[in-house]
């Protein structure tokens, strides 16, 4: 596995790699890997011949009063999973080095940043679309690919991707979850153990409306209500939002259309710690 830490050197190495008709199959992350980057990786090396997994916590995506500095950085960690794990290109740059003297554009994608993520983190999505882009333009990808559970932003970069011609095909992989259903994050790191035994309620909840869904219930209201009073029941959860959004545009959903897909999303504070999940379901 390569490492690389400057811009410049990957790019002209992906050019290199296009010129010899290889393709690319690219994995940002912001590292603390965990198994859920790792299937990414599975996925990519499926769908191409060279595998780049970027390693960057970037600081665009973090508003102030945020956990920039306090996130989990296990560098020498990560270069063992992500070699484990088959990558054959591991991109860290500095901050100084991706985003240099002067740095002054941005990509904003205005409907799908707004709400949810977008209205308690208001410069968040910004941030990941300008650095996603930016890893884009050093990696050349074929295709990318980005884990469901951040289903917010899977669907803006793929609105991006559309908007801005981008040749890369965005691929979103399944949520993969700790045997007791908790969707892995590098940010469970942060739960106490009363904590950790707590958040297992936001799959409970989801698996719930998944019942009432597989026995036919087409009510956004009934679903909802199934998944809020779950979660209200455990003893210090607190809901950010529970809603239904369709997968294109991410606009809540009053009824559901039969054929098309949705996601039932959920945002849960468990004390400092917010976590997200979802289920991602055709009508
Ligand atoms: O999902 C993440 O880890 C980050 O938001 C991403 C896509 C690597 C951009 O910094």
């Amino acid at each position: 596995m390569k490492i690389f830490n400057d811009p410049k050197t990957l790019q002209s190495f992906s050019e290199m790699l296009r010129l010899q008709e290889k393709r690319i199959g690219f994995v940002p992350t912001m590292g603390a890997l965990h198994d859920g980057h790792l299937s990414l990786v599975k996925i990519a090396k499926s769908r191409a011949d060279v595998v780049v997994m970027s390693i960057f916590v970037n600081p665009l995506q973090f508003g102030k009063a945020e956990d920039f500095g306090k996130y989990p950085r296990p560098f020498e960690r990560d270069v063992e999973l992500a070699r484990f794990a088959g990558v054959d290109i591991l991109f860290a740059p500095s901050a100084e080095a991706l985003y240099g003297q002067g740095f002054q554009s941005f990509v904003e994608v205005e409907h799908v940043s707004k709400g949810f993520e977008g209205a308690i983190r208001p410069t968040h999505f910004r941030g990941v679309a300008t650095v996603v882009l930016k890893l884009f333009n050093l990696t050349k990808p074929h295709v990318a690919v980005f884990g469901e559970k951040d289903a917010q932003q899977l669907t803006l970069i793929r609105r991006m991707a559309t908007d801005l011609n981008l040749d890369v095909e965005i691929i979103g992989a399944p949520i993969v979850r700790e045997p007791d259903g908790l969707a892995m994050s590098s940010r469970n790191v942060y739960l106490t153990s009363e904590q950790r035994k707590e958040a297992t309620v936001l799959y409970r909840a989801l698996m719930q409306a998944k019942s009432q869904l597989d026995a036919g219930e087409r009510n956004v209201d009934v679903l909802k209500m199934l998944v809020t009073r779950t979660i209200q029941a455990s003893p210090t959860a607190l809901i950010d939002y529970v809603d239904i959004v369709d997968d294109d545009a991410f606009s809540p959903a009053t009824s559901l259309q039969s054929g098309k897909s949705y996601f039932l999303i959920l945002a849960v504070r468990l004390g400092e710690v917010r976590l997200l999940d979802n289920l991602h379901f055709s009508a």
